[in-house]
């Protein structure tokens, strides 16, 4: 697997692949790559002829007192499963490559960066869509791919593409768990064992607000207050929200109709380690 660590080197590359008429599939990732990555190169492997991986733990997208000191970076670790599962070519910038002095540049996609996760970390997805910007720049991709694990992320990112005329295909790839049910996450690592043990409440109760919904329950109020039952019940975790909401559109839902697309997610605290999760539901 080649690493390519400066931005005009990686476009030459993109421009040179895209003039012998390869296709490029792109996953960009903050590396500390797991199975969940290893799922997304993959499948980009099926829809590309050179399948970049890009690897920037960015600044922009983490506030202040959050993790990016300590968010876990493991470059080795990374060139092995990211070239196990298929990837050709690492791009791997240095911070100031991607942000040099005199930067002034954002991208912010209204409305739907502030609920939800961008309510707890306000300008997350402004440094989301800033980096992916800049990441669809540098590598020209045909497609990007993206876990939906972080459904408002590939929600807000859609928009962007739309809206930006980008001519990238966002593609989605379902979230990859643990056997007991915990979506794989980098920040997994961070879970004491007895965290661990408790985190798995976090999906259980999802599924448990899938069974209702498919039971007949239609009150968005009782899905959330069942959930939130289920995690604080059955660990110590503290939860930052549980929402029930239009899958576009990110409003929150009071009923749910006939024929909704419904995203059910949630954020917990398991002591600093904080979580996400959300199951998509049609009805
Ligand atoms: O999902 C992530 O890992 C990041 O938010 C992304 C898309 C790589 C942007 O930094």
């Amino acid at each position: 697997m080649k690493t390519i660590r400066e931005p005009h080197l990686m476009q030459r590359q993109a421009d040179d692949l895209r003039l012998g008429g390869k296709r490029i599939a792109l996953v960009p990732t903050m590396g500390a790559l797991h199975g969940g990555h290893a799922a997304l190169i993959r499948e980009a492997r099926t829809r590309g002829d050179a399948v970049v991986v890009t690897l920037f733990v960015n600044p922009a997208q983490f506030g202040e007192g959050e993790d990016y000191g300590r968010y876990p970076r493991d470059i080795d670790g990374d060139v092995r499963l990211a070239s196990g599962a298929g990837g050709d070519i690492l791009f791997a910038p240095e911070t100031a490559a991607m942000y040099p002095p005199g930067y002034r540049t954002f991208v912010n996609v209204e409305k739907l960066s502030l609920p939800l996760e961008g309510a707890v970390r306000p300008g997350h997805f402004r440094g989301v869509a800033t980096v992916v910007t800049k990441l669809l720049n540098i590598t020209k991709p045909h497609c990007a791919l993206f876990g939906q694990k972080d459904a408002q992320q590939v929600v807000v990112l859609r928009r962007m593409v739309r809206d930006l005329d980008f001519g990238v295909e966002i593609v989605v790839v379902p979230t990859v768990r643990e056997e007991d049910g915990l979506a794989m996450s980098s920040r997994n690592a961070y879970l004491t064992p007895a965290e661990r043990g408790e985190a798995p409440a976090l999906y259980r109760s999802l599924r448990m607000a899938e069974e209702l919904v498919r039971a007949g329950e239609r009150s968005a109020g009782a899905v959330i207050a069942a959930i939130t039952r289920e995690i604080t019940g059955r660990s110590s975790a503290a939860i930052d929200y549980v929402s029930v909401a239009d899958a576009e559109s990110l409003e929150p839902l009071s009923t749910l109709s006939p024929g909704a697309s419904v995203l059910v997610s949630l954020a917990a605290r398991f002591g600093t380690t904080r979580l996400i999760d959300n199951i998509h539901i049609t009805l």
